[in-house]
């Protein structure tokens, strides 16, 4: 059974999915590693594209998809279920008519979680960020991922403690090298188990489709913009490197101008400073501020005109 909490995704495609050279090439080899059976694994800064390429896997993929955000919070019932309220249960005896007997017992009602859930029914299994969670609540993936059982705590009732994974069963991973510190070591036998694929910033072609499509702004003017965010990126004076979601949230505001970029003049220049100024610093620091500002102002005047 099911549980209605657990929420089951069809795998159907993204809307505004862009797909290059670039994105069908990850795509194609990762399904290779799938087909094999293996667990694939995304890795790389914000805004490399893990969480819509795993998604865009499982949508290949064809099952019904499960997804998980990794989470400090996490306990290993959060992934395999739990004992969740009870199912009560009053038996009156009313066999010896002047005595009345009530028998109530309370059982506990065991509702599988997500990870039970895929892996019974040969779900895909999309685990966002899963560094983020404790490894003693990842620990149960080892063997669902090497011996392809998992483990059940008692009280899960008439299965018993083991159960056999789907063969159609397959978790997609992702995670994000900077969070990836000093407590989450041992998740390094689970990096072990799945075969990882680095992620970088998108190539030149890949920034300008996606930006393009999630912006509707023309060609022309998504060119300039992308330009001018790799243009900063690459210049390697900022505290964090803007990522494509800087080039969609600039081309975005000159959109619902409805103005061309060449229309927009200095006050399109205000926008990538303000922009870019905020993506890429964290405590806002003046100094470094004003030092992106400079390089974007510069950057404006050399590729728009
Ligand atoms: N192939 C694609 N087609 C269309 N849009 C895409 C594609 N890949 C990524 N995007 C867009 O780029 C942005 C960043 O992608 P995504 O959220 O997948 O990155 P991420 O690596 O998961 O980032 P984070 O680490 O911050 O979660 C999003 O706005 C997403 O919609
Ligand atoms: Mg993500």
């Amino acid at each position: 059974m099911i549980d209605e909490n657990t929420t089951i995704l069809e795998p159907s495609p993204l809307a505004d999915f862009v797909e290059t050279k670039y994105i069908k090439d990850i795509t194609n080899r990762t399904l290779f590693y799938v087909k094999a059976g293996f667990p694939v694994h995304f890795r790389g800064v914000s805004g490399t594209g893990k969480t819509t390429l795993a998604m865009h896997v499982a949508s290949k993929i064809g099952r019904p998809v499960v997804l998980i955000h990794g989470d400090e919070e996490f306990t290993t019932s959060d992934l395999v279920g739990g004992e969740y309220g009870y199912r009560m249960r009053k038996v009156v005896d009313r066999f010896v008519s002047r005595v009345l007997k009530t028998e109530e017992d309370m059982v506990k009602r065991w509702v599988d979680n997500r990870l039970t859930v895929a892996c019974k029914n040969g779900f895909t299994m999309v685990y966002d960020e899963f560094t983020r969670s404790r490894p003693e609540a990842n620990n149960v993936l080892l063997s669902i991922l090497q011996e392809k059982i998992m483990d059940l705590p008692a009280g899960r009732g008439a299965e018993g403690p083991y159960l056999k994974v789907h063969p159609d069963f397959t978790a997609i991973f992702t995670s994000n090298p900077e969070e990836y510190a000093g407590v989450h070591r041992s998740q390094d036998a689970l990096r072990d188990r799945m075969v990882t694929m680095d992620l970088d910033h998108f190539d030149y072609e890949t920034e300008v489709a996606i930006t393009h499509a999630k912006s509707k702004l023309s060609k022309r003017d998504v060119e300039k913009i992308v330009n001018i965010v790799r243009g900063l990126r690459e210049s390697g004076k900022c505290e964090f490197t803007p990522t494509i979601r800087a080039c969609i949230m600039i081309a975005r505001t000159l959109k619902v101008q409805n103005i061309t970029l060449f229309h927009a003049n200095g006050a399109f220049t205000q926008m990538c400073q303000d922009i870019l100024a905020s993506v890429t610093s964290r405590v806002g620091s003046k100094t470094n501020q004003s030092r992106v500002r400079d390089i974007v102002k510069e950057l404006v005047k050399t590729n728009v005109n």
